[in-house]
């Protein structure tokens, strides 16, 4: 059985008062909502706010995780403006969301170098969760497989079925990111199992069972429950909705249930 995940995307959202305020009541609402069924539930919350969350959610290690929203491979170096593996380490991260369709698509995060990242997160223990996901023109032009399969191969070069142990999926198709649009528990089932089936012949069976594989893609409380009763669909990776803690521990109730 896999165990649900609920990892909340900030963004570019929340000052340090407001993310710790809503943190600390996600903390505590989850503690309870998860007693009976365990959800992992994280928090990505900007850079800066990282180690304040870390210390304001020092008391409930095990109920919230924290997350970044990226970082850059290297150990150290003239990388002016990034942050490396072991200065997440540093304070209290766990996860590391990598291969966002906003750094693949802004930034022009390159599928090499997203393999990179997934390497070096690795070797430093912290758990990428790799995102990948079709653009709209892409879902019309029936490319929907191809583009999933190609950047599933593409982040996962090199990684070991022992490995994939750390590794979580995220599948966001572009289209349905900040838009109101969500794909269709069918869509979304369609495109989850060809990924699990896709890890099995990468990998064997037990690593295609065992890995998580979120949805990503105005997830919201009232569509996450038919979305989490698809058999391929073991989480939700979320923005807009995680902003507030009502909303955010209406999600993870959901994925207690
Ligand atoms: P959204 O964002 O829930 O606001 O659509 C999801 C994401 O980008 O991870």
């Amino acid at each position: 059985m896999r165990t649900p995940m609920i990892a909340g995307n900030w963004k570019m959202n929340h000052n340090l008062e407001t993310g710790r305020a809503v943190a600390t009541a996600v903390a505590q609402g989850a503690a309870e909502l998860t007693a009976a069924k365990k959800v992992e539930v994280i928090i990505a919350p900007s850079f800066v706010s990282l180690s304040s969350l870390s210390s304001a959610l020092k008391s409930s290690p095990d109920t919230v995780q924290l997350a970044a929203q990226n970082m850059h491979w290297a150990e150290k170096g003239a990388y002016t403006g990034d942050i490396s593996p072991s200065m997440l380490l540093d304070v209290g991260c766990s996860h590391v969301i990598l291969g966002h369709s906003e750094r693949r698509h802004v930034f022009l995060e390159s599928d090499e170098l997203i393999n990179r990242k997934v390497h070096s997160a690795i070797a430093h223990g912290l758990k990428p969760i790799v995102c990948i996901g079709e653009t709209l023109d892409e879902r019309e032009s029936n490319w929907t497989e191809a583009k999933n399969i190609f950047q599933l191969r593409a982040a996962l070069v090199g990684v070991s079925a022992q490995e994939m142990s750390q590794v979580v999926i995220a599948y966001e198709p572009v289209w349905a990111i900040g838009t109101g649009k969500t794909a269709t528990p069918e869509q979304a089932q369609e495109v989850h199992a060809l990924i699990r089936a896709e890890l099995k012949a990468l990998y064997n069976e037990q690593v295609a069972h065992a890995t998580r594989i979120l949805y990503g893609g105005s997830v919201k409380p009232d569509n996450i429950g038919e979305l989490l009763a698809k058999n391929d669909i073991d989480g939700a990776l979320v923005g807009g909705a995680s902003l507030t803690a009502d909303s955010f521990l209406a999600l993870v109730a959901e994925a207690a249930k």
